[in-house]
């Protein structure tokens, strides 16, 4: 078992890729892969317990051993995880994508995997899909189809796979952990095959279309939170699904296509459905927003706990006002990688 100190070196050195641990040193890429492989399991229970924000345990362990995620990997924010991927079962009728990859796809890459929930709901259905789900946290179970494989890796450094060789990238819910996405969305290219896909998630802002939320809302103050707290903690929030597309057009990325959800904050829709979706996300946010802003007001912005306090707690009042329509949309993006060109001469 690992102790503290064992823990910050797998992943100051292992997370970001180093081919060396204190006392020991890895032959190539392929043999520090493996090494990754088996600590993670032997890790998890270690990182369970120190990943917390303050009410849970002490988030100084974030900050002091520089562990780069912003939100708690406890069971908290897994079971919120899990209630937004439910979220998503019941916007895409069951399905869990859109991008058309085929009955058939090969090798599959969920990038930050989270609790690994959508990556073990695709082995399971496609079976012939080789699937890899990728996260800096270890909190995957480790009960899962014969065809997926979870790895600790940090999905901004190098990417060490083989070129060309993912018929699908999934990359959803990231926003607010990634610095450069232009860097990551290259990543993605250069792995995934000619002809192979990219499918992109993300949810956007709190609003309203009929003037409910009014202007001196917390959810107003929300919002902006999330935004300058990701901005000073150098890896924004997008905020419009024009860059991720410019991005992805930029890595070389075709075909790119649109859809957007609306996700109802609460159960004030008529339509039965979009009433289901929101007292489902209405849930996320309690579940969520906790450990979604902890960080970010209390060591990014430099708020005093009493004030983040305050601010959830007018959330929660403000989450069951039935009178306030407000919600958020998710976006799914997805393109694909040109056909290799076929040569005159066959
Ligand atoms: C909001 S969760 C989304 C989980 C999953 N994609 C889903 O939709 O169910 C974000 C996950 O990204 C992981 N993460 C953050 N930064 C990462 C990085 N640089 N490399 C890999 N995973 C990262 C976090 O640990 C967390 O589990």
């Amino acid at each position: 078992m690992f102790g503290p100190f064992e823990l910050f070196n797998v992943f100051r050195y292992c997370g970001l890729g180093h081919l060396s641990l204190p006392g020991q040193q890895f032959r190539s890429r392929l043999q520090l892969r493996r090494w990754r492989c088996c600590v993670r399991d032997n890790v998890s229970q270690i990182v369970y317990i120190q990943l917390h924000i303050p009410e849970r345990a002490p988030l100084q362990w974030i900050q002091e051993r520089r562990i780069p995620v912003r939100w708690p990997n406890d069971e908290q924010q897994s079971d919120q995880n899990d209630i937004m991927h439910h979220i998503f079962n019941l916007t895409l009728d069951g399905e869990l994508f859109l991008a058309p990859i085929g009955k058939h796809p090969q090798r599959v890459l969920d990038v930050g995997t989270g609790t690994g929930i959508w990556a073990i709901e695709f082995a399971d259905r496609f079976p012939s899909a080789s699937v890899i789900g990728t996260d800096l946290s270890p909190i995957q179970p480790s009960m899962v189809p014969p065809n997926l494989q979870f790895e600790i890796d940090d999905c901004c450094e190098e990417w060490l796979y083989t070129k060309e060789s993912f018929d699908f990238i999934h990359i959803r819910l990231l926003n607010g952990a990634v610095a450069n996405w232009s860097s990551l969305y290259a990543e993605a290219f250069a792995h995934v095959k000619p002809g192979g896909w990219i499918e992109c998630v993300e949810g956007n802002p709190i609003t309203s279309d009929d003037d409910t939320i009014s202007p001196d809302s917390v959810y107003h103050q929300w919002n902006q939170v999330t935004f300058d707290g990701g901005k000073a903690y150098g890896k924004p929030i997008i905020r419009s699904s024009d860059e991720v597309k410019d991005a992805l057009s930029g890595a070389g990325f075709v075909d790119i296509t649109e859809r957007r959800f609306k996700w109802p904050i609460g159960g004030w829709c008529k339509d039965q459905r979009l009433k289901e979706i929101g007292i489902w996300n209405r849930l996320n946010f309690e579940q969520g927003m906790e450990g979604w802003c902890w960080y970010l007001c209390t060591a990014v912005l430099g708020w005093k706990t009493e004030k983040v306090q305050m601010m959830l707690a007018e959330m929660r009042l403000m989450l069951r006002q039935k009178g306030v329509h407000a919600y958020n949309e998710v976006t799914f993006i997805y393109g694909r990688k040109p056909p290799a060109k076929v040569s005159a001469d066959g």
